[in-house]
């Protein structure tokens, strides 16, 4: 089919737009359009190339999805072969390095080095000829990999053409194909709702997502790179130093690590070093250590190489975050829904600069598949505040009288049957609130920070209201006086007299926080925010049908059915009912049918930016959406308020020039906390 001049010329156009604002969001980190903007004009890009086929370059970013499976890898040889590098993993080795390096070059003066941190994924090469993107390889053994270019094109922040123009005629990068934590947070917990099999660590899920035939599974998977060299490089000039050659790589649109440091001699790289381990926890992917380079060029060239790694670069290594360490016993633990999770008692031991005791073991599945028996020698894994995990079982060490593990048929808390529904995963007690450990976390649930926030309520103090039968449920709470506060283990009068106020000012709340509280199976936080805004009130909402419910968004048939179960349970009215005799209460509100802009946040528009430390950006956009706020990428004029996390971009800058109010995430929490507070459904 012919295609109108006007149609080829819209269609460039798009095109180029959305690299623009590919470059902006994955390169710079500073979008200037909404994910819902971008994604408005990818539509529109793939509507015009599926009415005209022929307008489809294979530069297009349409052209990431992946496509039909390939036969087998085709194996491609590494012109200049991508080295190793060596490691060191304490203070004193760093200080040879340097001393080596010093040496070998007759240098007087402290040798400047870029610091990058270690990033724990797969070495890939990207060839780019004329600002194409024409390959992409794993590093394989160093002198020949694999052709993983149908893979590599579908990972958004690897730019399939390069910005500007100034770049050279053939640019080979290479970089670490990674996936971050959060990705591989979700990754492992589809895997687990659907009974399959989890990886171990980030760094197995990037190199197993990349090393796909079917490219449509990479295309599925949250994967990242970030560039950290050059290989081949024809027709064009590179900087002298290796980190203006970094930040060069970054205005041709190819992702850049901005932990990136250049610092002086061995005292320079070690102050480096302790910063980013210090931060480790913190960063939205894993790194395993940090690697320092001689920064000038001309240095690296006289240092040269020793077997497969620079004599200009080395590794410094973090503590690992897997070690060895036996299970001394099984046992389970039972949830607020009554889910038992198998986990491992361990021998203590120290990952990562943390004592674990304990380790996950998911389900039954999971042990079966792990084969994880007590007794074994197991390797055991953590990383940031995740639960620690078995990752896999040191079979050589096995005892021959390793005991395998079973599912218990009663619940070891109530005694209750325990069952295992078709094709479910968990296991799970039927004891329901007779089970004391479901009643625990119930309450615990009830009590905690997002749900009424009742101050002061902790674990073990929930415990023993159990335990000694002072409480039965979260309607209780609000009959124990001082008195019985105060007899309790480590409390006293005034820690007694502290919880009494803080559940007295637990009585007024939101609707959307009372039903999060209420702990309904499969309503979390945002759910419980749709519910509020969708009825208005309680009463609506108990009235509802399953086939009402199904009608909301984001509410399947599923939840639809365990919402109308539990408000259906006679044991759950009743104590919803004692609640509100408490006085708990909240303000009914008009059920958003009426329209959005009744919310108070209504007209509002809030840009974010930095890194928010009370939830992640996509709960603090649900949360601001959720008061009729409009969230956007961009500061402009028309911005209400910019809202600085910690390491905030140039958008807070903007801000101030445009006289835009800048809040600091506490003041904003408070303006959430104000505005939720005047609409019932927020
Ligand atoms: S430079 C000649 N920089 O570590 C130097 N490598 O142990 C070649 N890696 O295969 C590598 N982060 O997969 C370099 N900032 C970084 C890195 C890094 C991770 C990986 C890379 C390499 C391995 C060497």
């Amino acid at each position: 089919m012919e295609v109108p001049a006007s149609v080829r010329q819209r269609s460039a156009q798009l095109r180029e737009q959305l690299d623009w604002h590919n470059y902006r969001y994955y390169a710079l980190d500073d979008p200037q359009i909404t994910d819902a903007e971008y994604d408005r004009l990818l539509r529109e890009l793939q509507d015009l190339e599926r009415e005209y086929p022929d307008l489809v370059t294979p530069d297009s970013p349409t052209q990431r999805v992946g496509t039909t499976p390939l036969g087998s890898f085709i194996q491609v040889r590494h012109d200049l072969p991508m080295l190793s590098l060596d490691n060191a993993f304490t203070d004193q080795e760093i200080h040879d390095f340097d001393r080596r390096v010093r040496e070998q070059l007759d240098a007087t003066a402290a040798i400047q080095y870029a610091a990058e941190p270690k990033l724990d994924g797969l070495a890939v090469s990207l060839r780019y000829e004329d600002g194409l993107l024409v390959r992409g390889a794993t590093r394989g053994d160093g002198s020949v990999g694999e052709d993983i270019t149908h893979n590599v094109r579908t990972i958004p922040s690897v730019p399939l053409r390069l910005q500007g123009g100034d770049y050279p005629r053939l640019l080979e990068v290479r970089g670490e194909v990674f996936m971050p934590k959060r990705g591989f947070a979700e990754l492992n917990a589809q895997a687990l709702q659907r009974g399959e099999k989890l990886f171990a660590n980030p760094r197995n899920a990037a190199a197993g997502s990349l090393r796909q035939l079917d490219s449509r599974i990479t295309a599925s998977r949250p994967l990242e790179i970030f560039c950290y060299a050059v290989g081949q490089v024809e027709d064009g000039e590179l900087p002298d130093l290796h980190s203006a050659i970094l930040a060069r790589l970054k205005t041709w649109g190819l992702r850049v690590c901005s932990e990136l440091n250049v610092v002086n001699g061995a005292a320079g790289c070690l102050e480096y070093y302790r910063a980013m381990l210090d931060r480790r926890d913190g960063l939205p992917y894993e790194i395993d250590g940090v690697v320092y380079k001689v920064d000038r060029l001309e240095q690296q060239r006289s240092l040269g190489f020793v077997a497969r790694a620079p004599r200009w670069a080395i590794a410094h290594k973090f503590p690992a975050q897997e070690v060895l360490t036996q299970v001394l016993a099984i046992q389970v633990q039972v949830g607020r829904t009554g889910a038992l999770t198998p986990v491992a008692r361990l021998e203590p031991v120290s990952v990562g600069g943390v004592t674990v005791t304990n380790a996950t073991l998911h389900n039954a599945d999971e042990i079966r598949r792990k084969d994880v028996r007590v007794g074994d020698t197991v390797f055991v894994r953590r990383a940031g505040d995740v639960i620690p995990e078995v990752v896999k079982v040191l079979l050589e060490s096995r005892p021959i009288d390793a005991q395998a593990f079973v599912m218990p048929e009663r619940c070891p808390v109530c005694g209750s049957q325990v069952i295992r529904p078709e094709g479910e995963a968990v296991s799970r007690c039927v004891g329901g609130l007779i089970c004391s450990a479901q009643r625990k976390e119930a309450i615990r649930h009830f009590a905690s920070r997002r749900a009424l926030d009742i101050e002061g309520l902790g674990d073990k103090l929930v415990d023993q209201l159990v335990e000694q039968e002072l409480i039965h449920d979260p309607a209780d709470l609000y009959h124990l006086d001082v008195k019985t506060l105060a007899k309790l283990e480590r409390m006293g009068e005034k820690s007694a007299a502290k919880l009494a106020q803080a559940l007295d000012r637990s009585r007024s709340t939101t609707l959307a926080r009372f039903l999060y509280a209420l702990g309904v199976r499969g309503v979390g936080e945002a759910t419980a925010q749709t519910l509020a805004a969708h009825f208005g009130t309680l009463k609506a909402l108990m009235a509802a049908d399953e086939e009402r419910l199904q009608k909301i968004p984001d509410i399947g048939p599923v939840v639809a059915a365990q919402i109308h179960a539990f408000f259906a349970e006679a044991h759950n009215q009743e104590v919803i009912e004692r609640l509100q005799q408490a006085g708990i209460r909240w303000p009914d509100s008009e059920p958003q049918a009426q329209g959005i802009g009744q919310l108070p946040l209504a007209q509002k528009t809030f840009v974010l930016t930095g890194t928010l430390t009370s939830m992640s950006r996509d709960q603090a956009k649900a949360r601001l959406q959720s008061l009729g706020a409009k969230v956007s990428g961009s500061v402009s004029a028309k911005t209400s308020y910019v809202v600085a996390g910690s390491d905030p971009g140039s958008k807070r800058d903007k801000a101030r020039e445009l006289g835009v109010p800048v809040l600091s995430e506490a003041e904003w929490l408070e303006l959430l906390a104000g505005a939720e507070k005047t609409s019932g459904p927020a």
